[in-house]
């Protein structure tokens, strides 16, 4: 496919279009925050802040009022990210399988979000606890038709409404928690893009929803040409997490952005995640002990997960601590999660360089 023949498509979420069919995929914990998020829906795109663990550095946190403070840097975070995008589309990525989600959700609406986006689970009740939002577009982030289908149906039965985009997400690439209960899951072929895309593309024209209901692709998507190959399986956008943490505008410490640039794709494993899922990081020391059956960990900061193996049997580690740990640039302690293209990491880049590289320095679209 040549980069002059293809025309881009739009994507509409709800109310929302951004110029470009592009999403920077939400990255717990404040690697994408205000700076980055603000950064791509400035350039274009749709930015995500995503909204677990965001009160980790900020002034409302004292130690013991992690639900509350998390609720204020939110707000405070949304504030920002419209700040330098006034215009913008401004996500926010709440996962499903927190404690506090109904929480994140609903300050994430009284904050201004336009989208949000809502994956690790099924979030099911999404409709009920935005009704008072009715702008705010909803996307939940699926890996399998059966999973988009549930959902499709409890809302549709439930709350009279259906999801405005649906996030495909492979976990044979993407980095992050992998929508996959099973670590041989994660290389099974039956798992990809190319295999669930086209049928969830089907499953809505069929029902004469393609128009409503974009399919969004993500994992893996380095390149135009990968962008590309995405569109012609049916998808109407692509979300991106990895290129976007090696940015200059990513919220993460110096440190954090030097370990991908340092990551060979040997340094890239699949580790059983205190959630119960897999999930790609970087082999850290404290990950490679945690795999040789060393679960010494930090205490629990919050009971942050409804499930949660550390909480429940000290079978694995604080993931909220590791993820904070990572955020700061703690090289020996961190979960630094990521995809496998992380080895790709040559330089911090800039947000306007990938979209550059992406849209033809943004000439379309215009
Ligand atoms: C460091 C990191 C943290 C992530 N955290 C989250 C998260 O909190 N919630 C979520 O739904 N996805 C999370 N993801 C997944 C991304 O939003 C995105 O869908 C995925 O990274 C796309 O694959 P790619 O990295 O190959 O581009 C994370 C990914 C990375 C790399």
């Amino acid at each position: 496919m040549s980069r002059e023949t293809t025309r881009l498509p739009h994507l509409r979420l709800g109310k929302h279009t951004p110029r470009y069919p592009l999403i920077q995929g939400g990255m717990g914990v404040k690697i994408s925050g205000p700076r980055l998020a603000g950064a791509v829906a400035r350039a274009g795109g749709v930015g995500t802040i995503a909204s677990v663990g965001l009160a980790c550095d900020s002034p409302h946190y004292n130690g013991r009022n992690y639900f509350e403070a998390n609720v204020l840097a939110l707000k405070e975070a949304l504030a920002e990210a419209r700040a330098t995008a006034p215009e913008g589309v401004i996500a926010v990525n709440c996962m499903a399988a927190l404690t506090d989600y109904d929480d994140h959700v609903r300050a994430a609406c009284e904050g201004g979000a336009d989208v949000i986006i809502s994956g690790a689970g099924l979030p099911l009740r999404l409709p009920e606890l935005t009704q008072d939002f009715p702008d705010v577009a909803l996307v939940p982030i699926v890996s399998s038709l059966k999973a988009a289908q549930l959902i499709i149906r409890r809302w549709q039965k439930s709350y009279d409404r259906r999801p405005d985009g649906i996030v495909v997400e492979t976990p044979l690439h993407a980095g992050g928690h992998l929508g996959v209960t099973r670590a041989e899951q994660v290389t099974d072929p039956a798992f990809s893009l190319e295999a669930i895309v086209p049928e969830i593309v089907a499953y809505l024209s069929q029902e004469g929803w393609e128009e409503t209901i974009p399919v969004i692709s993500a994992g893996g998507i380095w390149t135009r040409e990968d962008m590309e190959a995405q569109f012609a399986l049916g998808a109407r956008g692509v979300q991106l997490g990895t290129i976007f943490a090696c940015t200059e505008e990513c919220d993460a410490s110096p440190r954090f952005k030097q370990a991908y640039i340092d990551a060979k794709a040997e340094d890239v494993v699949i580790i059983k995640s205190p959630v119960g899922i897999p999930g790609r990081a970087l082999k850290t020391p404290f990950i490679a002990r945690y795999l040789e059956g060393d679960v010494k960990s930090s205490p629990c900061i919050a009971n942050c997960l409804a499930h949660c193996s550390y909480r429940k049997d000290r079978q694995s580690f604080c993931i909220a601590q590791a993820l904070i740990d990572a955020f700061k640039g703690d090289w020996e302690r961190g979960l630094y999660f990521c995809g496998d293209n992380v080895a790709r990491c040559d330089r911090i880049r800039t947000v306007d360089d990938i979209f550059d590289d992406f849209f033809k320095n943004r000439k379309e679209n215009l």
